[in-house]
């Protein structure tokens, strides 16, 4: 039988005596090397990078082929202005999914050119934002345009918590009487003044109220303090309701579990 070259390669990295001792406790317990145990890390994350880009692709196409199943389910004969593309609400929606990409800031990311059209919001989204994703003070995700790869929006969240004693009764009254309540807070919230008007702001701010659904951490509601009127028509406009004695406090409940 011919023998398969077995080839490898070096690789070099640097690593901070902290996470060294953890990944060498991991390896000890998994009775590899470290140089094992780092290689097949690296190795399952790769797949799972890569599984996820493809995961995502699927579902923009599995998506096309819904709408145009709704359009023209089998055996029915849709007219052509049905099926002319772009001409539908679903080509607008699929357009919007099909073309942005929602995911959590890297350090790759180019946010050097980014702007809404707030000065405050861009200085910290391009000068900030990194850092404080680093420090675990707030995590940051951003609109990337599938075609360019250019970032045309961002929000921010983070882990807080209210006074319950801020609560309008209605919502209250639905919660058990802790001093606090949890809640994840949306910081900030932008989109690239080249991309205004096109639905990304809404489809950033559902993503925000899906991530914080999701969490395993227990989080009663969105909240946000909105910077200006403007801002604040926004919010209301997509459910929030004013809460607390802060001018421009505004909080949105989350569905409930089960
Ligand atoms: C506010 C902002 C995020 C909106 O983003 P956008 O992508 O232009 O808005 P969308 O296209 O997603 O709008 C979605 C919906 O919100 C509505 N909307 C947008 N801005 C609004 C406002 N200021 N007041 C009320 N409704 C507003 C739209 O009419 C649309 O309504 P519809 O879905 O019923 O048709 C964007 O203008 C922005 O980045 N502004 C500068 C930064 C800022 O003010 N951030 C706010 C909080 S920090």
């Amino acid at each position: 039988m011919p023998q398969q070259a077995s080839r490898t390669a070096r690789i070099e990295a640097r690593i901070a005596p902290g996470a060294l001792l953890l990944v060498k406790r991991a390896a000890e317990l998994q009775g590899r090397s470290i140089s094992d145990f780092v290689v097949a890390a690296a190795q399952e994350v790769a797949h799972r990078t890569i599984d996820e880009a493809q995961m995502i692709r699927l579902s923009v196409q599995d998506q096309r082929r819904f709408v145009e199943l709704l359009l023209k389910p089998p055996g029915s004969c849709a007219g052509p202005e049905a099926r002319q593309e772009g001409s539908s609400p679903f080509d607008r929606i699929l357009q919007m999914t099909g073309s942005f990409l929602i995911e959590p800031l890297r350090s790759n990311h180019d946010r050097t050119d980014f702007t809404c059209g707030v000065d405050a919001l861009d200085r910290y989204f391009r000068e900030q934002a990194g850092q404080d994703v680093r420090r675990r003070a707030t995590a940051c995700f951003v609109a990337l345009e599938m075609a360019s790869d250019r970032i045309a929006g961002f929000y921010t969240l983070a882990a807080g918590g209210v006074l319950l004693a801020q609560m309008s009764v209605r919502l209250a009254k639905r919660l058990p009487r802790y001093p606090t309540v949890p809640v994840a807070r949306l910081g900030r919230l932008a989109v690239a003044l080249a991309y205004h008007g096109r639905k990304l702001g809404g489809s950033l701010l559902w993503d925000a109220i899906e991530r914080a659904s999701r969490s395993e951490v227990a989080v009663y509601a969105l909240v946000v303090d909105a910077k200006d009127e403007q801002a604040e028509s926004f919010y209301l406009h997509h459910g929030f309701v004013a809460f607390g004695d802060t001018s421009r406090s505004l909080i949105l409940p989350l569905p409930k579990r089960m």
